[in-house]
């Protein structure tokens, strides 16, 4: 089935406010992350039960890595999930993740492990 495009400007923000001062997003604008560990976003996600993959839509105007941990419902499906550089705030690139999602609802929350913060997110699709 072709994926389901989730903003993530309109999912649940903990340290981050919705920008759109960059362009190339798409919907109404992107995430900026606050530059803090422990900062995320939360997409609720409904799914069939089994195998799937997270396409994360993100921009990283800067030349270092800004890893997130990727938890489903409340569990770390993913550590260490690169957002590496992608060459400016303009250029946005996908991450995929393989995890596994219940049926019906999911939580799928993306949160950055480093001081850094996370990249800026435009958008999730599964
Ligand atoms: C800049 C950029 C923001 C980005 C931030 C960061 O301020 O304009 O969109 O989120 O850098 O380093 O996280
Ligand atoms: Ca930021
Ligand atoms: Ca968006």
């Amino acid at each position: 089935a072709a994926a389901v495009e989730h903003q993530a400007e309109g999912a649940a923000i903990s340290l981050g406010v919705v920008e759109s001062n960059h362009a190339g997003y798409t919907g109404g604008g992107f995430v900026n992350y606050d530059n803090a560990s422990g900062s995320s976003v939360e997409f609720t996600v409904t799914a069939q039960a089994g195998p799937a993959t997270l396409a994360l839509r993100y921009a990283n105007g800067t030349t270092t890595n800004r890893p997130m941990t990727i938890s489903v419902n409340g569990t770390a499906q993913a550590s260490g999930v690169a957002f590496a550089g992608t060459g400016a705030w303009s250029t946005w690139r996908t991450a995929t993740v393989p995890v596994t999602l219940a049926a019906g609802v999911n939580r799928v929350r993306a949160t950055a492990t480093t001081a850094a913060g996370g990249p800026n997110l435009d958008r999730l699709d599964v």
